[in-house]
């Protein structure tokens, strides 16, 4: 099934210089980029990205991680996307991520851990809303 997925490369990927490498991942899997921005995220976008972690003991960290520095956000395209790039990603936990995977091979830090995908078509279009109207997807 086509699915549209939405992406974060956090502050640690794009300061490691690691955003090239990340894309070429997900085209070279013909996964589309469909919309893209640059952006500084705010507490009130982070605290609506990150809702269902509030109160866990990581979540104040989180929202300072991600509210640190530039950070991209991103909608991309493809078949079964919402699997594939979770599988290209790895597990949030580096050390449980596949050697292969973007978090096995770069990811030291289970807060600090580059990239963030949408883990179904629900979450997905929440996310997708957050940081993007429709008139700015193609
Ligand atoms: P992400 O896929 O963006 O989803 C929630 C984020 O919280 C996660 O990546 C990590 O950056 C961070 N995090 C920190 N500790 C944990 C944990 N124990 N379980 C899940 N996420 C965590």
């Amino acid at each position: 099934m086509l699915e549209r997925t939405f992406i974060l490369f956090k502050p640690d990927s794009i300061a490691r210089g690691l955003v090239g490498e990340i894309l070429s991942r997900f085209e070279k899997k013909s996964l589309k980029i469909v919309a893209m921005k640059l952006v500084r995220m705010d507490k009130n976008q982070a605290g609506k990205l990150y809702s269902i972690h509030l109160g866990k003991k990581f979540y104040d960290e989180l929202i300072t991680y991600v509210t640190s520095g530039t950070v991209i956000v991103m909608v991309i395209e493809g078949i079964n996307a919402i699997r594939l790039i979770r599988k290209i990603i790895g597990a949030t936990d580096p050390l449980e991520a596949e050697m292969g995977s973007i978090r096995g091979d770069y990811g030291s830090d289970i807060t600090y851990n580059l990239i963030h995908a949408s883990d179904s078509l629900e979450t997905a279009e929440r996310e997708i809303k957050i940081f993007f109207n429709t008139d700015n997807v193609a």
